[in-house]
């Protein structure tokens, strides 16, 4: 496939657009006339109300009428099924390719191919370990910084008291899986915290709930606290803990990281404690990246998303303006 420059496509756009008042644009010349430039997106799958979030801000990005045909493929979360995708996308001779990766190993071979097929690669939201000089660039939220948020958070309420806790890991292997336990855990070194359990939950409501049982079942009214790396399988475990006759919020405290609706409505509603943010919205942020990549600029190997983070009184006062 011919490869095309970004700015001459949005240029033709932008000047179809004004001359017709289009507000949308088909690959067969809608643009002006211009092609479209392919990016396949591997997406990990669709496994929280993040990812539906994300999802949709990469697709408003990549839109046709941004220039783009985008080609989507969500992995259900499953590392070999991410990696076909890739491969996939270099056999149609894609302009770009973006990708959240599942799981941060086992990337260098097929960025290896891309690169030497000449097509670039950027990273949004998951890191991976490979090589920096296989990819172009990554835009994301910094992982580590959230756990280390999180854990700021449980230090300061209950690391002088004797505490103890459960965790729901995300999908194993995963950037904020590893990144948000080692920010964490670094937090509350030295306290009374102890962690009693650690297992996954792979990101999901419904695994959250299965696991936070197990955790039930094993320790009972011994849990104090609960960190899930995630708003959802927060909100699962919520589930299971009213289920095991427990009030969420108050007879086990909980800390989360994401800020969905839904989390942020369980925490206004004071069934979670405290819920630091993970911005989804990367869709911009991301086509911007492209489109530079795309015209031989430079750009910076990394760009951080900017996150907060909520106690119960900022969730009420946030959640009329959330817009995801
Ligand atoms: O990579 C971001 C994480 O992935 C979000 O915290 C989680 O909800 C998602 O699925």
């Amino acid at each position: 496939m011919k490869k095309k420059t970004l700015s001459g496509v949005l240029l033709a756009g932008a000047l179809a657009l004004a001359l017709t008042g289009c507000s949308s644009s088909s690959e067969s010349g809608g643009n002006g006339g211009g092609d479209l430039v392919t990016v396949g997106f591997a997406q990990t799958g669709s496994e929280s109300g993040w990812r539906s979030a994300n999802t949709e801000s990469m697709k408003e990005a990549f839109s046709e009428a941004n220039g783009y045909k985008l080609i989507f493929n969500a992995a259900d979360n499953k590392p070999e099924a991410q990696i076909a995708a890739v491969h996939s996308f270099i056999n149609q001779g894609v302009d770009a390719i973006v990708i959240a990766a599942v799981v941060t190993t086992g990337w260098d071979d097929v960025l290896k191919e891309a690169k030497d097929a000449g097509i670039p690669v950027i990273l949004e939201d998951r890191t991976i370990d490979a090589d920096p000089s296989l990819y172009a660039a990554w835009y994301g939220d910094d992982f580590e910084k959230e756990g280390e948020m999180a854990g700021e958070w449980a230090a300061t309420n209950f690391g002088d008291t004797p505490t103890n806790m459960v965790v729901l890991e995300g999908t194993t292997g995963s950037g904020p899986a590893i990144d948000r336990a080692t920010g964490f855990d670094k937090a509350i070194e030295g306290t009374q915290i102890t962690k009693m359990d650690s297992q996954t939950g792979n990101f999901t409501r419904a695994d959250g709930k299965t696991v936070m049982e197990g955790f039930l079942q094993k320790y009972g009214d011994k849990i104090d606290l609960l960190f899930a790396h995630n708003d959802d399988m927060a909100l699962g475990a919520i589930d299971a803990i009213k289920a095991a006759g427990l009030v969420p919020g108050e007879d086990i405290k909980i800390v989360s990281i994401d800020g969905v609706h839904d989390g942020m409505q369980a925490l206004a509603n004071g069934e979670i404690n405290y819920i630091v943010e993970c911005q989804p919205l990367l869709g911009p942020g991301t086509e911007e990246l492209v489109k530079k990549v795309l015209a031989g600029e430079d750009v910076p190997k990394q760009t951080f998303a900017v996150d907060g983070a909520f106690d119960q009184e900022q969730a009420k006062a946030a959640l009329p303006d959330r817009k995801y």
